[in-house]
């Protein structure tokens, strides 16, 4: 006998993506917070003289890439808990990528799913992290490898916080804008060679161009079946980089730079670039004196660490390698030796 279940459904789960000062946010029900002492610091006044809700509760995590795990997620729950949100309640993550990630997993969670809503506070969260529902944690096997895909119900992305964040901070989100420019846009990648995102509107035209380009990504492959893959373009090497590094040396879009020049060195390897595209890239990434090389020690041990990556099935790994500037080529047909003879160049570089 079979008994079948027919759960087929339309689900409409599109967003706004709001772009300019915060607005007034109101929300009938009660509201969770949830961000760091740093951020908190500076800008939490701010969010809740716009946020008008029954309660606002303020949840506060740690600071850094290291507590972006299962426990820290126990404990914000427990929060909500404490609390005593309900199915109806809302979380607002405010911060960086770790907590607008966390923030979202944990909201995937609660009561088996509440709404929530990102306001990013750094360039990368801006332009990246805080668009695509893509929420979870890191664990000692590597980085992002649980989670879920939990659509915010808004994005608020106000570019004046920015006017806090410290160089590096700034660098590592350039990072993920040159990505999102060399896998899917020659036009802004040469705009992006001609203007200083440190001057005048620059920067504000750069994140409209990158959330763009992110938003028709998510909406063409929302669960990373074929073409999101080509944002993690720098990533695959980038994470090995984190977790040879345990975290604590690179920031995430820094791990990402780096990773976008050996993939670049791929792809030379595998003629899908040429030299020039490649040292154009690299003269880019460094005017914002983001790292471009990394020391590898044992060539085999980093090889083997990208089997970790989720996007890696069983036995190949997937690689992102632009075709060019402005087109992505995504393959897990990349022989082993060209991919060790590739990394060889980084033996021993120092950083
Ligand atoms: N940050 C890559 C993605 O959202 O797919």
């Amino acid at each position: 006998m079979t008994i079948s279940i027919n759960l087929k459904r339309i689900i409409d789960d599109s967003y706004p993506i709001h772009i300019g000062s915060l607005p007034e946010i109101n929300f009938e029900g009660k509201v969770a917070v949830l961000t760091n002492p740093k951020v908190a610091g500076l800008h939490l006044q701010t969010l809740l003289s716009t946020l008008k809700a029954k309660e606002v509760y303020v949840i506060t995590i740690p600071d850094g890439e290291q507590y972006k795990t299962l426990d820290t997620i126990e404990s914000i729950l427990d929060r909500m808990f404490d609390h005593r949100l309900n199915r109806k309640s809302l979380l607002i993550a405010f911060g960086g990528g770790v907590i607008g990630d966390m923030g979202g997993f944990a909201a995937s969670l609660y009561n088996r799913g509440i709404d929530f809503i990102q306001i990013p506070t750094t360039l990368l969260s801006q332009v990246d992290a805080s668009v695509g529902g893509k929420t979870g944690v890191n664990n000692r096997f590597g980085k992002n490898l649980i989670g879920a895909f939990h659509q915010p119900r808004a994005v608020y992305i106000d570019p004046s916080f920015l006017s806090t964040l410290a160089p590096r901070e700034f660098g590592a989100g350039v990072a993920e804008i040159v990505k999102m420019a060399v896998t899917f846009n020659l036009s802004f990648f040469e705009w992006l060679e001609n203007n200083d995102l440190r001057e005048g509107d620059n920067l504000q035209h750069a994140i409209k161009m990158a959330v763009e380009t992110k938003a028709r990504v998510v909406e063409a492959d929302e669960k990373e079946q074929g073409l999101r893959a080509a944002l993690n373009y720098g990533h695959t090497f980038g994470h090995v980089i984190e977790n040879e590094t345990h975290y604590e040396t690179y920031l995430h879009g820094e791990s990402v730079a780096i990773g976008m020049v050996m993939a670049n060195d791929l792809a030379c390897e595998m003629g899908l670039m040429s030299f020039e595209e490649a040292m154009r890239i690299k003269t880019l990434l460094g005017r914002y004196d983001l790292p471009l090389t990394y020391p590898i020690h044992d060539v085999e041990k980093f090889y083997q660490t990208f089997f970790l990556d989720k996007k890696s099935a069983d036995s190949t790994i997937t690689f992102i390698l632009p075709r060019g500037i402005g087109g992505v080529e995504i393959t897990d047909a990349i022989d082993a030796v060209a991919v060790k003879k590739s990394l060889s160049k980084f033996q021993g570089m120092s950083a």
